[in-house]
């Protein structure tokens, strides 16, 4: 065995941990049939949403009222009634009794209003404030639990009024959640298993009409769903998770990688197109071969193929430049162009792209690649924009992982990999399925509120942070 593997088996081994080398908790993670959470949640907060959150989750989940003694696996606070910031107490008063309370990987969710949306200015700060709140509670949480917050659009819930009931483990709850199904599904992921890696994140949540699926095992059956770069990798896995959830998958990958994808298309019962995405009639042929095998319209579309080819711009070729430019970044935009103008997509559409940490804390050797993941959200900003003042029922969003393990972070040199992946609040790295998750939850019809969002799968990496 070569010196680094030694060393390497030892810095993750019990020795190393008794001697201070952080671990990491094993993550709870999703396995279809086990229970939406593993113990119960407990609701709390006074605001427009609270009163209709047990109906909204309903009878997948067990509540407990605040003041119980028994551990908890969640707690889901609706801080959308502080409208001052002398208000922000209320988040000391819930939370402080109930940290020594949860069980290992337990889910803290807070709920807000999204500040830019509110009309009034002390409202606005207090909503602001929850942000440094919860990126440093979920900083503070160990043994693999994490914290996110929420903010909702004003219009969320407004009709039924708060009431402050949902505290309670017999307490009255406002009589519809229906007003609250735009948040459904953004609360089953953040409190799931598939929300492992996921943490200090703030994920913003519209108004926008939403249906529950008829099965929440399989939110995107009949969807079809087209994922480049679906060879190897990150791809790879996410085409299998989205096949999981129902969807048809067309896996596309460069035709140079044809083992890869027959391997990925025959296990997803899937289809496979040998493509080059930096193509001129690329869109042109993911709708065409769409089209013949299924007779639908696109319903998702993941944008996942990418490379690196990483020096410093000193040192740095004009094709190292330009490969990176056009796979990772002017081949999503172009393809998202044409399919939309050639009326390739659904009316339900999910444009999904792939950042990076890279490209939002940059990266010393990477400007051609932070380059283009900055790119990639910039793609769902202008996007997200458009189809918000068209009223398109589209969405687009994109994950931006961190350390995944994957073939290129296992062939790091032996430092900066063991370190990188310790140096996030998980204390270890991601697994592929963390970020096909991720994207399985902007990919479902239930999602149709949740645009414009670039939600980091890191771990809450220190980077960029
Ligand atoms: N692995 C990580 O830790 C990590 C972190 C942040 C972001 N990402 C991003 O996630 C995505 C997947 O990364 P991965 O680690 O699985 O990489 P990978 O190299 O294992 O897989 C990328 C796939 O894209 C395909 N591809 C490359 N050029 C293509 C082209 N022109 N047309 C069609 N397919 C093409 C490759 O053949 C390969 O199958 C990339 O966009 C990457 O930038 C990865």
């Amino acid at each position: 065995m070569p010196k680094s593997g030694l060393l390497e088996q030892f810095i993750n081994s019990p020795l190393a941990a008794k001697a201070g080398v952080p671990q990491g908790e094993k993550l709870r993670r999703h396995a279809p049939g086990e229970p939406a959470l593993d113990g119960p949640v407990v609701i709390g907060g006074d605001g427009r949403l609270a009163g209709g959150l047990r109906d909204l989750l309903g009878g997948d989940y067990q509540y407990l009222s605040a003041e119980a003694d028994t551990k908890r696996a969640a707690l889901v606070f609706d801080a959308t009634g502080i409208t001052r910031p002398e208000d922000l107490e209320a988040l000391y008063d819930f939370f402080h009794p109930q940290l020594r309370k949860v069980t290992p990987c337990a889910r803290l969710v807070v709920l807000g209003t999204t500040p830019e949306a509110t009309a009034d200015i002390d409202e606005r700060i207090a909503q602001r404030a929850l942000e440094g709140f919860t990126r440093s509670l979920a900083k503070e949480l160990r043994r693999g639990a994490t914290c996110q917050l929420v903010y909702t659009d004003p219009a969320l819930g407004a009709g039924s009024a708060a009431t402050g009931a949902g505290t309670g483990e017999g307490g009255a709850h406002a009589a519809s959640a229906s007003g609250l199904t735009p948040l459904a599904s953004t609360l089953r992921f953040l409190l799931s298993g598939k929300s492992a890696f996921v943490d200090g994140q703030v994920i913003r949540v519209g108004a926008q009409a939403a249906e529950e699926p008829a099965d929440w095992e399989r939110p995107l059956e009949g969807r079809v769903a087209v994922v480049t770069g679906a060879a190897r990798g990150i791809g790879a896995t996410i085409a299998e998770v989205l096949a999981r959830d129902g969807a048809r998958v067309v896996c596309v990958d460069i035709p140079a990688a044809g083992e890869g994808l027959t391997n990925t298309a025959n296990k997803v019962k899937g289809t496979a197109l040998p493509l080059d995405v930096t193509a001129d009639n690329a869109a042109e042929v993911i709708a065409e071969h769409v089209r013949e095998r299924f007779d639908a319209p696109i319903d998702t579309i993941v944008h996942n193929a990418g490379v690196t080819r990483d020096k410093l711009l000193a040192n740095m070729n004009e094709g190292q430049w330009k490969m990176v430019q056009n796979i990772n970044l002017v081949a999503p935009v172009r393809i998202t162009e044409a399919l939309l103008e050639a009326g390739a997509l659904s009316d339900s559409a999910r444009v999904v792209g792939v950042s990076s940490m890279a490209g939002i804390s940059g990266n010393r050797g990477q400007t051609n690649y932070a380059t283009t993941k900055a790119g990639v959200i910039g793609l769902v900003d202008a996007l997200s924009g458009k189809f918000a003042e068209t009223g398109a029922g589209l969405t687009v969003n994109a994950v931006a992982p961190g350390f995944i393990e994957t073939a290129m972070t296992a062939a790091m040199p032996l430092g900066p990999r063991e370190v990188g992946r310790r140096i996030n609040s998980l204390q270890q790295g991601g697994q592929t399925v963390d970020v096909a998750e991720t994207i399985a939850y902007f990919a479902a019809p239930a999602s149709s509120a949740v645009s414009g969002n670039t939600v980091r799968v890191c771990g809450q990496n220190m980077m960029g942070a």
